[in-house]
């Protein structure tokens, strides 16, 4: 038998303080979670500073109650890993410089990990079966990326958005509308009583790229137009079948040119209910096989970060003291 091994996993890129214990890269012994999502929604949005100063105030616990709840010691961890790019810096910094101590002090490896390739991890945790190669949907506030997934520690980038992230869209067509923040939750749960029956613009491209800021400003404009007379969840559904339908063309088209079989989905947008259906739907007539992390493990968590580093520890990846906080790594680095 070998020994298991259990990665300590830090995440602090935006406005969750994280920390979880993670035995062997696929079982949740632990995964504390600090919101500080009722703090920013007074702002409509994440506040760079008061993030950094909510992650300073709760880490310390959050790093407690994590081994507490794992019922380990920091003594029986073998690889402390931090998320530490992409992101906010102030708040990246935080966890990163939280990671070191505890690294130094403890005599442990250190192991940097990239916060997509976190997202995409957290399938690993929900699918025990699921194994490089496939293609990876990832779809958060901050990113929207098709990633053929190679092998657990290779990434290539296939297309990417041009402009706005999908969850940054859902954000701020809810603010628009006055839903508050963050809007993809709600939107999502007033598209359910909604028709698709309005039309918004698509943007398509000749490679796997994509667009979703037309779609965004036409809400825009349609809500200063036609104020009171728009039914609100009908619109909603709109949007979400509009932004669905370009991120479900890309991800079949992938597919063919890869040959592959298997599409994950991963990020923020990944618990949308609607994208989870349609992309099934498209698995079904177009024979591949579709996964998405639980709910908990779609938006940001410490457990998809020590999955990451797990697979980052095993491949003989260390970070030096020298780690800094990247605000734009880009996947792969
Ligand atoms: O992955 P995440 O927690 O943070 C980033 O790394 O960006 O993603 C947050 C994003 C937000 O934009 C939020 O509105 C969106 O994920 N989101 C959703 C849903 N739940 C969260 N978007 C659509 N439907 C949802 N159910
Ligand atoms: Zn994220």
């Amino acid at each position: 038998m070998e020994k298991d091994i259990l990665t300590l996993g830090i995440e602090s890129s935006c406005d969750e303080t994280s920390v979880a214990i993670v035995k062997n890269g696929r079982e949740v012994l632990s995964n504390i979670i600090a919101t500080q999502i009722d703090i920013h929604k007074k702002y409509g949005g994440v506040v760079p500073e008061i993030a950094s100063r909510n992650h300073v105030e709760s880490i310390s616990y959050v790093v407690k109650e994590a081994l507490k709840k794992a019922n380990v010691t920091l003594e029986d961890v073998d690889a402390i890993c931090p998320t530490y790019g992409p992101g906010l810096v102030g708040a990246l910094l935080v966890g990163l410089s939280t990671a070191k101590a505890m690294a130094y002090a403890s005599r442990k490896p250190l192991v940097g990990v990239h916060h997509i390739e976190g997202h995409i991890a957290a399938n690993y945790i929900t699918h025990k079966e699921l194994k490089p190669p496939y293609l990876c949907l990832v779809v958060s506030g901050g990113h929207s990326h098709l990633v053929h997934v190679k092998d657990y520690t290779k990434f290539e980038v296939l297309g990417k958005t041009r402009d706005d992230a999908v969850g940054e869209a859902f954000d701020k067509v809810a603010r628009t509308i006055g839903l508050g923040y963050p809007g993809g939750p709600i939107i999502d749960k007033l598209a359910k009583e909604g028709t698709p029956k309005y039309n918004l613009p698509k943007t398509h491209f000749e490679n796997l790229d994509f667009s979703f800021s037309g779609i965004k400003t036409a809400v825009i404009n349609f809500v200063h137009k036609e104020g009171e007379n728009i039914n609100i969840n009908d619109l909603c559904a709109s949007f979400e079948e509009a932004v669905t339908s370009i991120l479900i063309e890309n991800t079949v088209k992938a597919l063919y040119e890869l040959k592959i079989d298997k599409v994950a989905i991963a990020g923020g947008v990944s618990a949308n209910s609607y994208l989870r259906n349609k992309m099934e739907e498209a698995g079904k007539k177009n024979n591949f096989q579709v996964y998405y992390p639980d709910l908990v493990l779609c938006t940001d968590n410490a457990a998809m970060i020590a999955a990451a580093g797990y697979y980052n520890f095993m491949d003989g990846k260390r970070s030096d003291w020298n780690l800094n906080a990247v605000p734009n790594l880009k996947i792969g680095e």
